[in-house]
């Protein structure tokens, strides 16, 4: 229960990650208030909340929209505890609306609107009451796509998440605001049409160290972590959560095991 007492913002939290991460919140004790554009989505995560026994809000809101991220955290505001904001909403190039025929201004106006707008004006309204709660944590999901150049235009949208977040650190110090970064993998959402929700999916090359995808909740439990006072002494840090896939060239894994490996243990290539 180590969110008793406080309200958290989680963005798109109507669906797949970010619905992992209300539900993580409501266990945790936090009254949560979530924002997306699918209604339906949203009652139904609404509905899940009172079976977790918990109290959670949806709160209809473009978020690439300035003026409705204004009224959305004037309406959180309202409740009057606002201790963590989770900037989870975000779009590859499957949901971020880009068509063929788009020129590329209206390309980036997509994309940046989806995760990079999103996050930044809804930081901005929310700093001050923040501040106001005596100080709190801001958590922003990114990508591992920032690590690779083959995601177009939403490795740039969220290379930019991972600065903003380092920004937004700096000016949160002296209001004891924190403000960190979750960088996720390959995630299995039920709105996941490549893999089965379950992570188990037919690759060619594994999703993860592991063989598997991740799920919402060990994103969840990573954001958590980050927005808790265990986490008081980090800011301005991204914590990337992918099973090892980015620290593994797959490439030389096949040598290695072709040839055996006797660095460190001489485990590498054993299947468990
Ligand atoms: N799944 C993965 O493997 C993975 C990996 C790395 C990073 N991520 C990041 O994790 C976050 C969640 O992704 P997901 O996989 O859970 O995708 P998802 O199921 O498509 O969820 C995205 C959420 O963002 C909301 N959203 C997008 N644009 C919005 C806008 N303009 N205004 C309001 N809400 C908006 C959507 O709400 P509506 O449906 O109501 O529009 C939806 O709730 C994203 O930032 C994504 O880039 C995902």
């Amino acid at each position: 229960m180590r969110f008793k007492g406080k309200d958290v913002l989680v963005t798109g939290g109507n669906s797949g990650i970010g619905r992992g991460i209300v539900h993580y919140f409501l266990k945790e004790g936090a009254r949560v208030a979530f924002a997306g554009r699918d209604r339906e989505k949203g009652r139904a995560v609404e509905a899940e909340a009172k079976a977790i026994e918990g109290e959670a809000r949806f709160f209809h809101c473009d978020l690439s929209e300035e003026h409705q991220v204004e009224d959305l955290i004037g309406q959180t505001g309202q409740w009057g505890r606002l201790a963590v904001v989770v900037n989870n909403a975000g779009a590859g190039s499957r949901r971020s609306g880009i068509e063929l025929g788009d020129r590329p201004g209206a390309r980036w106006d997509k994309m940046r609107g989806a995760n990079l707008d999103s996050t930044y004006f809804v930081s901005s309204y929310a700093l001050p009451l923040l501040r106001d709660f005596g100080g709190g944590a801001i958590v922003n999901i990114s990508s591992t796509a920032t690590l690779h150049g083959n995601w177009g235009l939403y490795c740039v949208a969220k290379a930019a998440v991972e600065a903003l977040t380092r920004s937004l650190a700096v000016e949160g110090v002296p209001h004891r605001i924190r403000a960190n970064c979750v960088s996720p993998g390959w995630i299995a959402t039920e709105t996941d049409v490549a893999a089965p929700a379950s992570g188990a999916g037919d690759w060619t090359v594994p999703p993860s160290a592991f063989g598997r995808m991740g799920t919402p909740a060990e994103i969840a439990a990573a954001v958590a972590f980050l927005a808790s006072d265990e986490a008081s002494f980090i800011t301005g840090q991204t914590l990337v959560a992918d099973g090892g896939l980015s620290i593994l060239d797959y490439t030389s894994l096949s040598l290695l095991e072709q040839r055996g490996s006797v660095l460190f243990s001489g485990m590498v290539g054993d299947t468990p």
